[in-house]
């Protein structure tokens, strides 16, 4: 038997799952670790906490079978992060990470020096507080001493590769969201880095996601237990990780996922960009194909919230009834109808990504009358995230990217009801893979294109990745949402400055 590993460098802790060649899990050890929070919007974590995680976890799924049976490592990670390192591989300062909002400054100035139009022709999008470019500038800001005792800038994953394997390298899916990639031609920019003043030999060597980028070390053999010169390939960003885990690697497919936040992902054969930079455009690890991205920030979030501060009673009876508050809260969410009794909700309790990339807009519940209930509430509330992700949806048509076949995955994919409201509002057919590992799957996955066990990812993920729960769409509840959705989109236009009054008191 051959095995594979996908190791998820996530922002609570790192997941290292171990899986045999047809994609089963046969073990999985996960690692939690802290990100710090120095200043208000600021969020940093130690690099050396994510490589210790990787040998933890890495060393308790090794030791379960014959590490000459491993043939080969596939990365997935968050993100974004700034990892600076000197001359010796040293850490400069601890990362910062994808969630980090200090840089508005310094995106101001990298559309000055790039300029706006010509940075979304070669990066797919516009300056962004998230990407790294936009960290890396303030570093060069706010400390030069940093700055000049830097060598090499590796993203979070990378740097787990670079401890592992002794390789300065990276994936494009990754480099992507860096802001520093020539997107069309999937290198780097050097014209971006020129105008923003970076060395490209600080850079990592780019490869595609299923190539080979290097081979664990002694060292490395050592503390984790696998044989020395095991492969370890690209690997890839962690919403391109998942979209191979989910079985996302042809055109008209997508996935969306609610989790804490939520995303629309579309795969395409052809680089198409939005003019208004409201969805994101990075390479996917399928290679000589894009994907095109939507980020709300509060997607399970908004749930969560509403519950944690308005469900105490609905909590105990869940527990009571040995049941998931979650479970409690769909069957009253049920017994509401469609638009929750003329009740809207606007998701934006921390701002917003797409479509609006405004920092200042906050959550509402527009239309509140005398007559409405909790049950109202909660529908509103997931209904009000489905219009989120709608909106995406939306997007990617205006830009001819075709959608007929959606996967759903995170935590709200398990709500019957909530998979309903995706499929009628997307008025398209929904599915959930089998599989919970999405990105450390699609890690694998790549990793096992990479060690020769399939001859592409999609060959790869016609064997490794199934579904379940086909739900279609009710096109009378398509039509019905719609009216709802139309006033939707018209509430964030109605308080668009209204939004900046209040965040100016
Ligand atoms: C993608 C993004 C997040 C991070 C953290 O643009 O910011 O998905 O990768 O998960």
């Amino acid at each position: 038997m051959k095995y594979i590993i996908g190791i998820d460098l996530g922002t609570s802790g790192t997941k290292t799952v171990l899986f045999d060649s047809d994609g089963n899990v046969i073990t999985s050890e996960l690692y939690e670790y802290p990100m710090y929070q120095p200043e208000n919007g600021w969020a940093e974590q130690d690099p050396d906490d994510w490589y210790n995680a990787s040998v933890t976890t890495l060393k308790a799924v090794v030791s379960k079978v014959n590490a000459e049976d491993i043939v080969c490592i596939g990365i997935s990670g968050q993100m974004h992060g700034l990892v600076m390192l000197d001359e010796d591989g040293k850490v400069i300062r601890p990362s910062i990470i994808w969630c980090d909002q200090r840089t508005a400054k310094e995106c101001e100035q990298i559309t000055q020096l790039v300029g706006k139009d010509r940075l979304m022709e070669i990066t797919g999008n516009p300056a962004i507080t998230g990407f790294t470019a936009s960290k890396i500038m303030w570093v060069k800001n706010n400390e030069p001493e940093n700055y000049a005792k830097c060598r090499h800038i590796l993203l979070p994953k990378d740097y787990v590769r670079y401890k592992l394997t002794g390789e300065f390298a990276t994936d494009v899916s990754d480099a992507s969201g860096m802001q520093l990639l020539d997107i069309k031609n999937r290198c780097w920019s050097d014209e971006v880095l020129e105008k923003l003043g970076i060395d490209k030999a600080l850079l990592a060597k780019v490869y595609e996601s299923p190539e080979v980028t290097g081979a664990v070390t002694e060292e490395a053999a050592k503390l984790t237990g696998l044989k020395a010169g095991t492969i370890v390939v690209g690997g890839a960003g962690d919403n391109a990780a998942a979209a191979v885990g989910v079985g996302v690697v042809k055109d008209n497919t997508a996935f969306t996922t609610i989790g804490t936040s939520g995303v629309v992902f579309a795969h395409t054969s052809e680089m198409t960009v939005d003019p208004e930079g409201r969805v994101h455009t990075f390479c996917c690890a399928v290679p000589n194909a894009w994907h095109v991205m939507g980020v709300t920030q509060a997607a399970g979030l908004s749930l969560k919230w509403f519950c944690s501060n308005f469900c105490a009673a609905e909590k105990e009876t869940a527990a009571g009834m040995g049941a998931d508050i979650y479970e409690l809260t769909n069957m009253e969410a049920e017994k509401s109808p469609i638009g929750a009794n003329r009740l809207l909700y606007l998701p934006y309790l921390m701002g917003e990504r797409t479509p609006h990339l405004d920092p200042d807009c906050r959550g509402v519940f527009f239309g509140l009358s005398a007559m409405h209930t909790k049950r109202d509430m909660i529908r509103a509330v997931m209904e009000g995230v489905s219009y989120s992700l709608r909106d995406y949806f939306e997007i990617l048509k205006g830009m001819n990217i075709t959608i007929s076949d959606m996967a759903v995955c995170g935590g709200g994919a398990s709500s019957t009801l909530w998979r309903g409201m995706l499929a009628d509002n997307y008025n398209c057919s929904v599915k959930i893979p089998v599989s919970k590992e999405g990105p450390a799957l699609g890690a694998a996955i790549l990793a096992a294109v990479g060690a020769g066990l399939y001859e592409s990812v999609e060959a790869a993920c016609d064997t490794m990745v199934s579904y379940k729960n086909h739900q279609q769409p009710n096109y009378n509840n398509f039509e019905e949402y719609s009216k709802y959705y139309d006033v939707y989109k018209n509430v964030y236009k109605g308080l668009k400055n209204v939004y900046k009054d209040l965040n100016r008191i």
